[in-house]
């Protein structure tokens, strides 16, 4: 690239001195014996050019082409122009200051002078000249564009170099690094370091109030600490919103037979956000900001309360997922309700409650919107929220820890069979996330990076370098 640039510029210069055959003195100027070329030695075809010499000792020279006059005034500016930008190319050679925007409009600049001069000269070898000249600066022009821009592209290749690195790197720490030695983590334990992977769905079946009922919520109790195996599922009445039916299966496979169930109707709930712990089922009252408790074994409402502050009837539900205002989630740490207020702006706050009287214990304040997300869950007290990628990828994208009050953005993707991920619950006791996708019941299997395999990011690694 330089040794172009540095041909190019000495010759726009010299084009720049050529303006053709001098052929006469302007008639008011008196004749003068200063040769011009003592001002300006480094024109080499300018001295041949008579001049003359006024009151104040300048010298005038006139220069007339075969049939057009080009006022040299004009030259001059072309070329004084052009001087400038060789010093900034030269300038730009040596690495000094990159001014690669402020050089291409200068160039246009000298660009659009040329054609101005065209203008004015319908002539011909004047006109040759100078669309040469307009060619010569059309190049260099070009040749400044082509240095600009594989900068940029050499800088974006090193950027996707680092990612793809970047990519490997957690690739492995996800995958192979864990695979060759570690035990997977305990049910109900948080000694890991966070979520690390989703596997494929598994899909389990229909809802069992068939393909119509689109949204609904299923799951597994979300006690850690029991051995209880109780599975419910809740596909939603009508308008894909009112909570009322419900069916609880003792184990997996009664619920994979569709065998020994038992059914309920339970009035109203407002949207997916239901989750069980504990054999009592909560959910958001509806058309309130009411969050209440449900006895499993008998079916009877225990608790109704107010969630302080929080907005409901579909003011900040999620992303493609209406009613869900209120969602509750199970895991080993215990109940947490997600929802979003008009403090928040309608960014999600996550609270801790107490499961004998519902009462807040503590809140946290994310710094996502809620209605930007798909859905959440909680998993040893860490907050995961979902966006949609595509029609048939879901991402985790960001993790909020209560522990430490930290957030941290990363991305793991998660295919699903049908659009739009109704309710999601964790369960503690089998590392699964149960899924509602639009009236399928479907699974996923979470692994967890173990303490001594904790990502180092190679970004930060670099940074701090
Ligand atoms: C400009 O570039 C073209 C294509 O490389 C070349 O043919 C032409 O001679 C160049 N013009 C000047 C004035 O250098
Ligand atoms: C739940 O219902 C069952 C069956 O009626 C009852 O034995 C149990 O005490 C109830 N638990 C609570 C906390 O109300
Ligand atoms: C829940 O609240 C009750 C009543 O205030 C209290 O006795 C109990 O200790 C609380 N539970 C927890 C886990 O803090």
């Amino acid at each position: 690239m330089k040794p172009t640039l540095a041909l190019q510029i000495p010759l726009l210069l010299l084009l720049l001195v050529l303006p053709g055959q001098p052929q006469s003195l302007k008639e008011e100027s008196a004749p003068c014996s200063v040769n011009c070329d003592k001002n300006q030695p480094e024109h080499e075809l300018v001295k041949i050019v008579p001049g003359s010499v006024d009151e104040d000792g300048l010298c005038h020279c006139v220069v007339h082409l075969p049939n057009n006059l080009i006022p040299l005034n004009q030259l001059e500016q072309l070329q004084s122009i052009t001087q400038e930008l060789m010093d900034k190319y030269d300038k730009e050679l040596s690495r000094e200051a990159p001014t690669y925007s402020l050089l291409r409009l200068e160039l246009e600049g000298a660009r659009e002078l040329v054609t101005q001069l065209m203008a004015k000269d319908g002539g011909n070898e004047a006109e040759d000249l100078l669309s040469q000249l307009q060619s010569q600066v059309a190049n260099a022009s070009l040749t400044l564009k082509l240095l600009a821009d594989s900068d940029q592209r050499s800088l974006r290749a090193y950027r996707q170099e680092l990612d793809i690195l970047e990519g490997r790197l957690s690739d492995c720490e996800r995958e192979k690094c864990q695979e060759a030695s570690d035990p997977p983590v305990p049910p109900g334990s948080c000694a890991h370091a966070g979520l690390q992977k989703v596997s494929r769905p598994l899909v389990v079946q229909v809802n069992w109030r068939g393909f119509s009922h689109k949204a609904g919520v299923w799951g597994r109790d979300a006690a850690p600490n029991l051995d209880s195996s109780l599975y419910w599922v809740a596909p939603l009445g009508s308008e894909d919103r009112y909570f009322d039916y419900y069916r609880l299966y003792k184990s997996y496979d009664d619920l994979v037979l569709m065998k020994d169930f038992v059914e309920r109707k339970m009035g109203y709930g407002d949207g997916s956000g239901n989750t069980v712990y504990e054999n009592f089922m909560y959910f958001n009252y509806y058309g309130t900001r009411d969050i209440a408790k449900v006895n499993l074994s008998s079916n009877t409402l225990v608790l109704q309360r107010t969630l302080p502050s929080a907005t409901y009837n579909n003011r900040f539900s999620y992303a493609g997922v209406p009613w869900k205002d209120i969602d509750f989630a199970g895991d080993e740490k215990g109940l947490w309700v997600l929802y979003a207020t008009e403090e928040s702006k309608g960014n999600l706050v996550v609270s801790r409650l107490n499961t004998s009287t519902l009462e807040v214990e503590k809140t946290w304040r994310t710094s996502q919107y809620k209605p930007a997300m798909s859905g959440a869950f909680m998993a040893c007290g860490v907050l995961y929220a979902l966006r949609p990628l595509s029609t048939r990828q879901e991402e985790i994208f960001y993790a909020f820890d209560t522990t430490t009050g930290r957030e941290r953005h990363l991305s793991i993707v998660l295919d699903k069979m049908l659009e739009t991920l109704h309710g999601i619950n964790y369960s503690p006791l089998d590392h699964k996330l149960y899924v509602y996708n639009d009236g399928y019941l479907i699974n996923y299997d979470l692994s967890f990076l173990t303490l001594k395999h904790k990502t180092t990011s190679l970004k930060a690694l670099l940074a701090s370098s």
